[in-house]
Parts: structure tokens; sequence; C-alpha cells
């Protein structure tokens, strides 16, 4: 499973499934990506190991940049979840985030979802700038969800 250039310019950049050899560097992207909440590096390889066809890459040359995870959720059948995505800093702004959530939702699509859905936190603006560009709104909020004053936005999106 290989996704090159499909319109988004001139990309130098491509997704693919994950490999167990992917971990280290998704591992690196979540300490480079996110402050306190990051995956550990067993919850990732357990992730692939459950989610295989679920977890992408995003690749620039033999660079791991980016990835995300995308699965239906397991009651709702109607109902995808991108659990996660990240693009390395230094790769960011050229498309790679929007290309990987193009991705994840033709897979969600794939796997009979109608609707996918994310969670944000209110304070990550180029976050939800990348979702509401492809059409998702907040569809409901939950105090304190990643701790104590840090609160959960819930968006959504339908899948057409
Ligand atoms: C969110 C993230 C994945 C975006 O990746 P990216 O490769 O830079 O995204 P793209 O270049 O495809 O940008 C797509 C759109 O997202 C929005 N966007 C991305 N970064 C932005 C920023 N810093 N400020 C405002 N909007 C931004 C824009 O609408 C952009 O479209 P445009 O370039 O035509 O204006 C990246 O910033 C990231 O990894 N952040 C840290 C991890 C994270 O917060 N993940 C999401 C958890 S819910």
């Amino acid at each position: 499973m290989i996704y090159g250039d499909d319109g988004f310019g001139e990309a130098d950049h491509f997704i693919r499934g994950y490999r167990i050899e992917d971990a280290p560097a998704v591992h690196k992207i979540e300490q480079e990506c996110f402050d306190g909440d990051r995956y550990p590096l067993f919850l990732i390889i357990q992730l692939g190991e459950i989610f295989t066809n679920s977890f992408l890459i995003a690749g620039r040359g033999t660079a791991v940049v980016g990835y995300a995870i995308a699965v239906p959720d397991g009651n709702r059948v109607a109902c995808g979840w991108i659990l996660s995505i990240a693009v390395l800093p230094e790769h960011r702004r050229i498309g790679i985030g929007n290309q990987l959530l193009a991705v994840a939702e033709e897979h969600l699509r794939s796997r009979g979802c109608t609707e996918a859905r994310t969670t944000v936190r209110p304070g990550n603006i180029p976050s939800q700038c990348l979702f509401r560009r492809r059409g998702y709104l907040q569809s409901s909020s939950m105090s304190d969800y990643f701790g104590p004053g840090e609160h959960r936005l819930l968006l959504a999106a339908r899948l057409k």
C-alpha cells in the first residue's frame, strides 16, 4: 500500500502502511510532537500489532516523518476514529498532515464508516485548523479529559 502524489502538489512524500521496524521512528515522532501525553514505545508496538491496516506512515526519502492511526469504533459500526496524527516539526506545512488525514479517511470509508471523529485539545490550533479545513466540526467537549484543566474537544465530520 503506497499513496504517492495524489493531487496535493508536487509531493516528495508518500503514505504507506506501518511495519514493525517503524515503531522506534514513530516513538521519536511522539517525543518531538507531543508535550506530556506521548504514546510509549510498547503501546506503539501493540497498536501496530492490533491495527496494522489502520496504521499509516508518512515517508520522505528514506525518513519516517509522520504517522496516523484511524480505526473503526468497536461499538458504533458507522463511526471511525482518527486516534492520532503527527508530523515532525521540520516537515510541516507542506501538506503531509492533510495527506495522512485524507488517506486515513479513505481507510475508514473502506471499512464502512460514514463519520470520522477525533479528539483535540482546545489550545491545539494547528490540529484544529487541519481538521476544520477538511470539514470537521465540534460535536461536544469534555472537561478535564487530559487531566485537571486539560479539556477535550470532540470533532466530527461526515465521510462523503
Ligand atoms: C497538526 C499537524 C499534524 C499538521 O501537519 P502538517 O503536515 O503541518 O499539515 P499540512 O501541511 O498538511 O497542513 C494542512 C492544513 O492544516 C492547517 N495547519 C497546519 N499547521 C497549521 C498551523 N501551524 N497554524 C494554522 N493552521 C495550520 C492549515 O489549514 C493547513 O492548510 P494550509 O497549509 O493550506 O493553510 C502537525 O502540526 C503536528 O504534527 N502537530 C503536533 C501533533 C498534533 O497536535 N497532532 C494532532 C493531535 S489531535
